[in-house]
């Protein structure tokens, strides 16, 4: 089939990539010529395992283009995916401004019937307005052209996006038109074998399955949170609690990690905006709005812990940090914990020496050169010389450190471990002050 995407970022490429591998025509479109030109290269703007290959192997076969010609992309495609960014405005409310002006170009350049399909994280709603304004262009020009509006969400995760975009759990369709479901079953019939994955649905409910996937995870995530605070209070391990209640089939393992809150480009910022949509008809989200108090307190968590353990004599301290990206396997720092903790370190005049596997240039271009920061290229060089040692991200490679060496190399012995990742008895046998989260008040009393 012939398809179109616009917007090259991360659900797009990843999208395009993926439709072009089982065997579809697909042109990506984007405003951005140096993006295009680099990826026709072969420079993949964003590091996600397992996208590069695809890429280079699709573009190669001529499944896979990429253009700033917007007229080229609406002519190609019988399928047009809006896969644009929605960032917040302000308010916190998603910006519509990139997806309307796609649905215009899309309206201007169409000669031919389109489905247009709403790929982005977009408010209830906005199927609706596209439809409204590729209308009105249509009007405008005089043009009479069939076209239908659907919602089709991406549930993909960083990191994983290829894999989720291969082999989804579900494929969710918002349209009440026949025409539409039959193309989009044709579209992804190669991921949809074995059992039927496809869920059709009203426009409407689609757009909300989006944000209630992603609250739904946030909720579970902040609720262990406050779980964490509540135990570290109560003289609870949080880590038992875990697996407690993990193992009631209907609570289950999943998204149940404490930690030292959640991050990057989804939770934060559609949590967010459901709040808005929320207020904007004139319902108050209680449970949605303590989702994300709990989370923003939650993020503030290692430098208290640290405050704390240095009794509030942090200027002039040097602290390793290890881990930048909001997770693993990813490079991608928005909305990570280790900004809120690197900014109140420097405001409190301390010093971080950084090491991340993938996110150090990321974090290189967001805060530039300072004399506060210090990015080093091994986890060790991270300790040289540090007061303390702070684990913001779970990569494996933190899991298993030479505690040995960390004890040599730090002026005091703490570890601030927002990922409880290390074993609370084994550091207070190694002589750490150890600060988990949620693993109970006795445990870093002891160390020192
Ligand atoms: C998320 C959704 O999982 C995905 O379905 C959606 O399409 C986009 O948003 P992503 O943002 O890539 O994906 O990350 P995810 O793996 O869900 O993690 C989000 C954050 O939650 C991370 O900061 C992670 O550290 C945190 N998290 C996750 C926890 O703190 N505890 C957990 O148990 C799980």
């Amino acid at each position: 089939m012939k398809v179109t995407v616009f917007g090259i970022g991360y659900v797009g490429l990843v999208q395009a990539a993926v439709l072009a591998s089982v065997g579809h025509d697909v042109v990506c479109v984007d405003v951005d010529e140096a993006k295009v030109e680099n990826l026709k290269k072969g420079l993949i703007p964003i590091y996600e395992p397992g996208l590069t290959p695809l890429v280079e192997e699709t573009y190669q076969n001529g499944l896979l283009n990429f253009t700033t010609d917007a007229e080229m992309g609406v002519t190609h495609g019988d399928i047009q995916f809006i896969a644009v960014g929605t960032p917040p405005d302000e308010d916190g409310s998603a910006d519509l401004k990139y997806v309307l002006a796609v649905a215009e170009t899309i309206a201007t350049y169409m000669n031919t019937p389109k489905i247009i399909v709403d790929k982005s994280t977009v408010p209830v709603g906005t199927a609706d307005k596209v439809t409204n304004k590729i209308s009105n262009v249509l009007l405008d020009r005089g043009e009479t052209i069939d076209f239908n509006v659907a919602s089709n969400p991406e549930f993909l995760k960083e990191g994983a996006a290829v894999s989720d975009c291969m082999k989804p759990d579900r494929i969710v369709v918002g349209t009440d038109n026949e025409h539409v479901k039959s193309s989009m079953r044709e579209l992804y019939a190669p991921f949809n074998r074995n059992h039927d994955r496809m869920i059709f649905m009203d426009v409407r409910s689609a757009e909300l399955t989006k944000y209630a996937a992603n609250c739904m995870l946030a909720t579970k995530i902040s609720f262990m949170n406050e779980m964490s605070n509540l135990a570290e209070r109560l003289g609870a391990d949080i880590e038992a609690v875990r697996h407690g209640i993990g193992s009631d089939s209907r609570i289950g393992y999943q998204f149940i990690y404490p930690g030292c809150g959640y991050g990057g480009s989804c939770f934060p910022k559609d949590v967010q905006a459901l709040i808005r949509t929320s207020n904007e008809i004139g319902y108050s989200p209680s449970l949605l709005t303590a989702v994300e108090t709990v989370n923003v307190a939650q993020k503030q968590k290692l430098y208290s812990n640290l405050n704390d353990y240095f009794k509030g004599e942090l200027a002039g301290k040097t602290i390793a940090l290890w881990g930048l990206s909001f997770k693993p396997q990813t490079d991608d720092m928005r909305e990570a914990s280790s900004i809120v903790l690197m900014k109140a370190l420097w405001e409190a005049g301390a010093k971080v020496q950084a090491y991340d596997p993938e996110a150090m240039e990321e974090c290189q271009r967001i805060f530039g050169s300072r004399d506060d920061l210090l990015l080093v290229g091994t986890k060790e060089s991270a300790l040289n010389n540090a007061d303390a040692l702070v684990v913001c991200t779970e990569w494996s490679q933190f899991r298993a450190p030479d505690f040995n060496l960390i004890a040599d190399q730090l002026n005091h012995k703490v570890i601030v471990d927002g990922r409880n990742l290390y074993d609370p008895q084994l550091m207070l046998e190694k002589g750490f002050s150890y600060y988990g989260i949620g693993r109970g008040e006795s445990v870093k009393k002891q160390g020192n």
